[in-house]
């Protein structure tokens, strides 16, 4: 579940008493609500900049590709709840090491260790997804986003990446690099929002699009 709390947001915790990155706590009776902190998640910082497209809900089933050590994925976790799930894909072990321990105390978390440009290698482990979310840092991060809809993602289902401007070319202008990933995605996906995350994350833009 999703809050706003001023202008914050928070999640309501999968698993009270656990912790995941350090982030504030907020208690109301019996429930534990986790602060989502816009300067370490691009979803959370897309939130605090107005996002009007949020799709994601209980019981989703979830690519994340780009996972790290999970800051984001945990809050994701507590929104779909033990009906959703989040396959999360990253190809770093030490992220991994600590990714596994979130994913034994979150049951909706199956970690990948896995390169998220070859799809192929984990099709055998994952089912078709409502939507795919992205945020790998690297230049061909929106053909990595397409490679893995075409696989993994249902009709009409959803999709969401982070942009990094600086991953794709230090020295051009951010806003002209939004603008030709903005045409790539659209050969895939209508593009619904663009969010610049601008000052929370510096370089960065955020997209949300449904499947053509
Ligand atoms: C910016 S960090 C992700 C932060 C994370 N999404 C969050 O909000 O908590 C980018 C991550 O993508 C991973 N990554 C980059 N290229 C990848 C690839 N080809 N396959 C899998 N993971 C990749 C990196 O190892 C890094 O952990």
């Amino acid at each position: 579940m999703l809050q706003k709390f001023g202008r914050d947001y928070a999640t309501k915790s999968l698993v009270p008493g656990k912790r995941v990155y350090g982030e504030r706590i907020i208690r109301k009776g019996k429930e534990e609500w986790r602060v989502w902190d816009p300067t370490s998640s691009k979803l959370g910082a897309a939130l605090v900049k107005g996002l009007k497209n949020f799709p994601i809900k209980k019981g989703m089933k979830i690519l994340y590709l780009g996972a790290s050590t999970g800051t984001t994925v945990s809050h994701i976790s507590d929104i779909v709840e033990h009906d959703g799930i989040i396959y999360a894909v990253e190809f770093s072990s030490r992220s991994m090491r600590d990714l596994i321990p979130l994913a034994k105390q979150r049951k909706n978390i199956a970690p990948i260790l896995d390169d998220a440009r070859l799809p192929e290698n984990y099709a055998a482990l994952i089912e078709k997804a409502d939507l795919v979310y992205c945020d790998v840092a690297q230049p061909d991060q929106s053909e990595i986003i397409m490679r893995n809809a075409k696989v993994f993602l249902k009709p009409q289902g959803w999709m969401m990446i982070a942009i990094k401007a600086r991953s794709i070319n230090v020295a051009k202008n951010p806003k002209q690099i939004y603008s030709e990933e903005r045409q790539k995605l659209s050969k895939m996906f209508n593009i619904l929002e663009q969010i610049d995350l601008q000052p929370l994350e510096k370089d960065h833009a955020f997209f949300v699009g449904k499947m053509k």
